[in-house]
């Protein structure tokens, strides 16, 4: 008898089988955050070449008593995202919130990495909600009335091609509101070294991470693709400012995913993660163009990630 699938695998296996009959096979990059990805990633964030979860978080540590400072007291925190046990502490130590609301679509993450968090702040109203945050939902009633600050750390709006990101950045406005904040961590451009160093690791971490992808399909979608076929490769493309990750057939490959066929010749790739880099202006130009006005920002020494507050300025008519 036939299981009936959960709404995810369903999902899933749309966003597979539309991505692989796209004229450029790609597949979204939320879907490498199976349990198994999700270690990888943690994994990544640990290695030498990795310079992001490093740098952001020391930056947070060093200069959250001033984003304390320019806040309001009584302060609802919602993070877009489980949160992580490393960054989130780091704020919520500092501003002491009203209330905390981790927004994931993992349910199960969600529940445990909260729970978490209740025991490190016992004090601390914890409200999570299960939801897609790049979709449309709604904020528990509790905070309605409460100020708000918006917690989107770790660069993942990098991995939102430009038309995306803003729409998001939009939605988080309208979510949030007149007159909330934003907290977000952006990673900057660099040499094209250094950049394909993290995403291309000497220990194969990366590469096992990107090709975690094509093991989830074969578990969660009756499917057959062969993995040993494919090789990870991060590229960076200078036009659209951004490093991707592609999976490379090695040689001409045939496979079934839920019943449907599909061919890639040999050196014909999937795309699978967009990681896009702004520099200053870039950077900035996009939080205004998701209706965010930048207030300050926040650099390492060595100018590899930033960290900028933003805030959603009411509508005014003039200029
Ligand atoms: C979690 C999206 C921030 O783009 O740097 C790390 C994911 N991919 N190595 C990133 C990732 C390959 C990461 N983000």
């Amino acid at each position: 008898m036939l299981a009936t699938p959960d709404p995810q695998t369903t999902a899933f296996r749309e966003d597979v089988l539309h991505g692989l009959s796209a004229p450029v096979p790609a597949i979204p990059a939320r879907w490498l955050y199976d349990q198994r990805g999700s270690e990888l990633f943690d994994a990544i964030t640990r290695l030498p070449a990795y310079y992001p979860t490093r740098t952001e978080t020391a930056l947070l540590e060093q200069v959250m008593p001033e984003i304390a400072a320019k806040l309001p007291t009584g302060t609802a925190v919602v993070e877009f995202g489980a949160g992580s046990a490393t960054k989130t502490p780091i704020l919520l130590q500092a501003i002491a919130p009203a209330a905390y609301v981790p927004v994931d679509i993992s349910g199960d993450y969600l529940q445990q990495s909260a729970a978490e968090l209740q025991d490190r702040f016992p004090a601390l109203k914890v409200e999570p909600v299960v939801a897609d945050f790049a979709r449309a939902f709604t904020l528990p009633k509790q905070i309605e009335s409460l100020p708000k600050l918006g917690f989107f750390p770790g660069s993942t709006i990098g991995n939102f091609v430009p038309r995306s990101a803003t729409d998001l950045l939009r939605q988080f406005r309208t979510l949030l509101g007149p007159c909330s904040f934003l907290l977000i961590g952006m990673d900057r451009v660099k040499p094209v070294r250094r950049l394909l160093a993290a995403y291309d690791d000497p220990r194969g971490v990366t590469a096992e991470f990107n090709l975690n992808l094509l093991v989830r399909i074969n578990r969660e979608l009756d499917a057959d693709v062969p993995v040993e076929a494919f090789r990870h490769d991060a590229r960076w493309n200078d036009i659209l400012s951004r490093i991707e990750m592609h999976l490379v057939a090695t040689r001409d490959v045939q496979f079934k995913i839920a019943g449907r066929q599909f061919r890639l010749a040999e050196g014909a790739s999937i795309h699978t993660e967009n990681s896009h880099k702004y520099g200053r202006r870039g950077a900035r130009v996009l939080l205004l163009a998701g209706g965010w006005t930048p207030l300050a920002e926040w650099t390492d020494a060595a100018g590899d990630f930033s960290v900028v507050l933003a805030r959603a300025e009411p509508e005014r008519f003039a200029p």
